[in-house]
């Protein structure tokens, strides 16, 4: 069953949507169930010149789980500095949801990792140093999202086509 805080954020659901010209776009998937996750973040500066994370949308193609914390993480992610955005983690998200069943923990991993891959595209297109762990998690996202996508090609044609077509 879920937690009553995991249903508040399914049924309205914050931030959800796209950002305009975003800073940074992180794009994840779940290997385990094949769903999608896009998470859009924009950067900005604090008083002190501190550059922080002043908006996140996000668009997710998956369940109740990944649904509620794309919602749980957006919510906390606005404000935080690039450092501590990449701090957060799914240990404090699934704790801000009041727990998940076991069998849907992997789906909270989805926004945390969108988040690291957003601020990892906002570092990459701005030439800034990206850290060796968030360098090496990309990586192996990538190869997740790769394989995805090899799994749901015809799928991702028709997408294609279709959205061609609208
Ligand atoms: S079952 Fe796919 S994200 Fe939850």
């Amino acid at each position: 069953m879920y937690t009553e805080e995991v249903m508040k954020h399914f049924k309205k659901p914050k931030n959800m949507g796209k950002i305009k010209n975003p800073s940074g776009v992180g794009k994840v998937g779940n290997i385990v169930c094949g769903d999608v996750m896009w998470l859009y973040i924009k950067v900005g500066k604090r008083k002190d010149g501190k550059e922080i994370i002043k908006d996140v949308k996000w668009q997710t193609f998956g369940c109740v789980a990944a649904l509620a914390t794309s919602s749980v993480v957006s919510e906390l992610a606005k404000g935080l500095t690039i450092d501590k955005a990449l701090k957060l983690s799914n240990e404090e998200i699934v704790k801000k949801l009041g727990g998940l069943p076991p069998i849907k923990i992997h789906c909270s991993l989805l926004a945390v990792d969108a988040l690291h891959e957003a601020i990892y595209d906002y570092l990459k297109r701005n030439n800034k140093k990206i850290p060796e762990e968030l360098e090496k998690k990309h990586e192996k996202l990538k190869k997740g999202l790769a394989e995805i996508e090899e799994r749901y090609k015809d799928f991702l044609k028709l997408e294609k086509k279709l959205t061609k077509q609208a």
